[in-house]
């Protein structure tokens, strides 16, 4: 079959499309033919080996990325199940948590792959799991957003914020996005009641005070963040950006807000790393309720994966960027 390998740490320009074998299914797995997967920050940390520490901590791969097939999130059509498994059957639509997504074929955990909403085309349901979940957990879970109160949405126009910025509509909050001039109206049509500019405009000047925060972007001090929360207001930060640069990455950011949190009376969230398919499931049941529609900015096919990861890691994604395998 054909994939994107990752031989060595490097740019998006290491990546090469080569042919390797189909990947083999233990007895929980499912083979899943792949239709388009989604890019996500995540993958390009595992190429380039960023944050060094995350190379300490093997979750990135000692000496070079891991695993070699790139990719993680995607949807597509099983192919074969494991002994083990309930519920899927050959010729089932899914999408989930794929290892190897930039590829033919994919092994997938099975618990961790869901029915794919008919509503959604492959492209669409690509970019669900990561950063679907991500927000769910980020806005429902971390934040405890409730109906009625003032929601900011910082980086409200990627992956994860115009996902975070759907769900807080759809329990009913106020939400304030927060994006440059040419998202705008992209914030606006997923359901924010107001906008911010970021180019124009600073949400951390003090003038409005919010009862949550989810922050996607990491471009602000905690101490402004503070500033843009009600008195008892929740930020929730999910660890994006790298305010201590390639060596540390976000952990520093992460410990200063678990710090914090001690002494005031706000809640200063840092983002788990952990979901299960309960988050993926309360995704998708939004996703068929009309609820939640996820944003595809931008679609490359499978052989010019290095040209999206390049367009991601700039730091501008609209929505979801997508590679179409088939
Ligand atoms: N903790 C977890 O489990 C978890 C999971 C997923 C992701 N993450 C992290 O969360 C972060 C966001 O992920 P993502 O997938 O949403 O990334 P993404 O799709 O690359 O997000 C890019 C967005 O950031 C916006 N942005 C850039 N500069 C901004 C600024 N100064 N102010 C406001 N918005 C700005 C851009 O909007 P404009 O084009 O309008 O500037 C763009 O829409 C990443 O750092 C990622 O590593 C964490």
């Amino acid at each position: 079959m054909k994939a994107i390998i990752q031989d060595r740490f490097g740019s998006p320009d290491v990546l090469q499309f080569v042919d390797v074998g189909k990947p083999e299914i233990g007895p929980d797995d499912v083979l899943v033919r792949v239709h388009a997967a989604a890019l996500n920050p995540h993958d390009w940390h595992i190429l380039r080996g960023d944050p060094y520490i995350a190379r300490l901590m093997g979750t990135v791969g000692l000496t070079r990325p891991k695993p070699r097939i790139a990719g993680v999130d995607g949807a597509g059509i099983v192919e074969a199940v494991g002994v083990n498994v309930r519920g899927l059957r050959p010729g089932d639509e899914v999408l989930g948590r794929f290892e190897g997504a930039f590829a033919e074929y994919a092994r997938a955990v099975a618990d961790l792959v869901v029915p794919k909403p008919a509503r959604l085309t492959f492209e669409q349901a690509a970019g669900v799991t990561m950063a679907g979940q991500t927000a769910l957990r980020a806005i429902r879970d971390a934040g405890q957003v409730q109906a009625g109160q003032r929601v900011l949405v910082n980086g409200a126009a990627g992956g994860v914020g115009s996902f975070a910025v759907q769900i807080a509509v759809a329990l009913g909050a106020e939400v304030t996005g927060v994006c440059s001039t040419g998202n705008v109206e992209l914030v606006r049509s997923l359901g924010a009641a107001h906008v911010v500019d970021y180019t124009k405009d600073d949400f951390t000047d003090g003038r409005v005070r919010y009862d949550v925060v989810q922050d996607n972007v990491g471009n602000q001090p905690l101490r402004r963040l503070r500033r843009a929360l009600t008195p008892t207001g929740t930020l929730v930060s999910n660890a994006g950006g790298s305010p201590d640069g390639r060596v540390l990455g976000p952990i520093g950011a992460i410990l200063r807000l678990v710090a914090v949190n001690g002494f005031v009376r706000q809640r200063l969230r840092p983002l788990p790393d952990k979901w299960t398919r309960a988050h993926l499931l309360a995704v998708t049941e939004l996703v068929e309720a009309g609820r939640l529609t996820p944003v595809v900015g931008s679609t490359y096919p499978l052989t010019d994966t290095a040209a999206g990861m390049h367009h991601l890691e700039r730091g501008h994604a609209r929505g979801k960027v997508v590679v179409t395998v088939t």
